[in-house]
């Protein structure tokens, strides 16, 4: 939810910070800060409620020629958006940010306030540096203090700790990301709550275990230290090479990331292929086929859990797996049969989303292998899962899920065919090679054509509801459909199975509330009746499905043809770029925050 960047070097810290903070301003923007040691090696704090431009504005000309810096964008779970409950918070020779939440907050604040800590902020954050400033008062090491404090804590919780005294940063975590990075030829460490932040800044990248401390110093002879919680040496950490030569994304000639993120989706099915059948993917690919589960707990939140439902299609379809679609946030507390042999299925882009994170760890707690299909290379879901598939999706910037949707049912289809044993014979892999190449054709036809789109979102966009209605595989698209307009447009939407509207929702339909009608080859009379049923009571039709159908034409107030031949099972995808676009020129009308929408974040890394 919250951003994190930590940085010790040569140059001006404050600027890189600031970079990095402005490259994951996406993932939660209530408010901004930096904490540094400045050329007097003073500790100085800058913070701000509102986007990071604000805090900038207070920064703006200063030069305080610092070689270390912590900074935080923040999506508030605790006290309101406002300058003081803003990250970081100091108090003496210490600052320190959070991304995460303390569970045992309110009894800790007690504590230490019975104890004389004043507290300034309504945040859980500053509880932990209160623990710091009473463990350090003992004069424990700021080692020693970081541990025993974070023993306290309770819940998922990141810390960068930055201390004025010994001209360090610390920095702890247990559930919630957390990279480490070098750049060894500018001798500068960093720290971030996400590796996009160091794109093109550290060569080298470390992912510490929960419980690892991190400690960064100039001092150290290669600038970061990890031990373990008993204070000795650690080396439980995974690393990494990063390729120096790609920055972070820009919008190029684009209006906003969603919009980009759209455009790329034929370029990235093509690759996609080419990666699991002629790259390094082909290796987890083939493990993926070799362990056929008895059963697939697929368990994922929003965008990714409708994508695993078209997957869970694909499993039942192709290779007869029962496969049981739960939401995450309900999988984890209720206690479901898991029997051995039967295998999890995580769907996530960020690999960092905390009930995602809590449903895999129920399954290893209960000897369940556990499968991932992950944007993020590295992410702490991948990270603990038994295999991994990755979606090739590249950096997703837009807060509303696109292109990962699109990458996630395709990569879910690839395992579908991995564990058929097909993919192991060269003619499946041309026909799925063809049929995703086809794919990809068709959306570049559908985004030529999206001044249409544009033109029915013009028309629409005042309604007061909206819902999505489709019937099979089309029913997660109708549902993920929704969601893209309730995120981005702040309208009501609701997906909803066609078949069910007639058992209570359709007493909503009036001439003010707009019917998606997702109208696929399969099942279109069914379909077709259920659009009539909303027609007889004044609702209005936007039908998207088979082109050249006057009946279709005639039914509809408005209709978007398309062409589903030769997709197959590959239609529901197809089907829902026409939504992400519609969804985005509605949100365009409406003059809303596309890229950051309003309360939400990119990645949900607490509960
Ligand atoms: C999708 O548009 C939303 N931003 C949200 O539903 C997202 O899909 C969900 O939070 C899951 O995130 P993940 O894929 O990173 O696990």
């Amino acid at each position: 939810m919250c951003g994190i960047v930590g940085h010790i070097g040569p140059k001006n810290s404050v600027d890189i910070v600031l970079e990095g903070l402005r490259r994951l301003e996406y993932r939660g923007y209530d408010s901004a800060g930096v904490s540094f040691i400045d050329e007097h090696d003073e500790l100085q704090i800058y913070k701000k409620s509102g986007k990071l431009d604000n805090l900038k504005g207070l920064l703006e000309g200063k030069d305080f020629q610092a070689r270390m810096c912590i900074g935080h964008t923040r999506w508030a779970t605790h006290g309101e958006v406002n300058d003081t409950n803003s990250h970081p918070h100091m108090k003496d020779h210490i600052s320190i940010v959070h991304n995460g939440i303390i569970e045992n907050a309110s009894l800790l604040r007690k504590e230490l306030a019975t104890g004389g800590y004043e507290f300034k902020s309504q945040t859980d954050s500053e509880v932990f540096l209160a623990l710091l400033t009473r463990e350090l008062a003992k004069k424990k090491s700021f080692k020693q203090a970081m541990l025993d404090s974070f023993a306290l804590v309770e819940g998922n919780s990141a810390f960068v700790v930055l201390n004025k005294d010994v001209l360090e940063i610390m920095s702890i975590k247990k559930g919630a990301p957390l990279v480490c990075g070098i750049n060894s030829v500018n001798s500068e460490a960093f720290i971030s709550s996400d590796p996009y932040a160091l794109a093109g800044m550290a060569s080298q990248l470390y992912f510490p275990a929960d419980n690892v401390l991190c400690h960064l110093s100039p001092k150290n002879k290669n600038l970061i230290n990890f031990y373990d919680n008993k204070g000795n040496p650690s080396e439980d950490f995974m690393s990494k090479k990063q390729d120096m030569s790609v920055g972070p994304t820009d919008k190029g000639e684009f209006e906003h990331f969603m919009l980009k993120e759209i455009h790329e989706q034929p370029e990235l099915i093509r690759s996609l292929t080419q990666f699991y059948f002629h790259g390094e993917g082909l290796e987890s690919l083939l493990k993926a086929g070799e362990f056929v589960p008895s059963k697939f707990h697929m368990t994922a939140c929003g965008t990714a859990y409708y994508a695993g439902l078209l997957i869970r299609d694909f499993l039942e379809n192709y290779n007869k797996i029962p496969c049981s679609p739960e939401l995450a946030s309900e999988f984890r507390y209720r206690n479901p049969l898991l029997q051995k042999g039967e295998s999890g299925l995580f769907i996530s882009q960020s690999g960092e989303t905390a009930d995602t994170l809590a449903a895999q760890e129920l399954c290893t707690e209960n000897n369940i292998k556990t499968l991932s299909i992950v944007n993020v290379d590295g992410s702490t879901l991948f990270r603990n899962c038994n295999n991994n598939l990755l979606i090739r999706a590249g950096m997703e910037i837009g807060v509303a899920s696109t292109k990962a949707f699109t990458q996630q049912a395709l990569t879910g289809r690839l395992l579908s065919l991995a564990l058929s044993k097909e993919v192991n014979e060269e003619a499946s892999r041309v026909k799925l090679t063809a049929k995703f190449s086809l794919l990809a054709e068709k959306i570049d036809h559908l985004i030529a054509r999206s001044e249409e789109i544009k033109d029915i979102a013009e028309s629409i966009h005042n309604h007061k509801g909206f819902f999505y209605t489709g019937r099979g595989v089309y029913f997660p698209v109708a549902l993920e459909g929704a969601l893209k307009l309730k995120e981005i447009a702040y309208v009501h939407a609701e997906g909803y199975a066609a078949g069910e509207l007639k058992h209570g929702p359709i007493a909503m339909i009036d001439e003010d509330m707009v019917n998606v009608a997702l109208v696929g080859p399969e099942l279109f009379e069914k379909t077709v009746s259920n659009i009539q049923e909303i027609k007889a009571r004044k609702g209005v039709i936007l039908s998207i499905g088979p082109k050249d159908h006057e009946e279709l034409a005639e039914l509809s107030d408005y209709y978007f043809g398309i062409d589903f031949d030769g997709l197959e099972e590959l239609s529901p995808i197809y089907i829902n770029v026409v939504n992400q676009l519609l969804a985005y020129y509605i949100a365009k009308y409406k003059g809303t925050d596309i890229d950051k929408p309003r309360n939400l974040a990119k990645s949900v890394t607490v509960e």
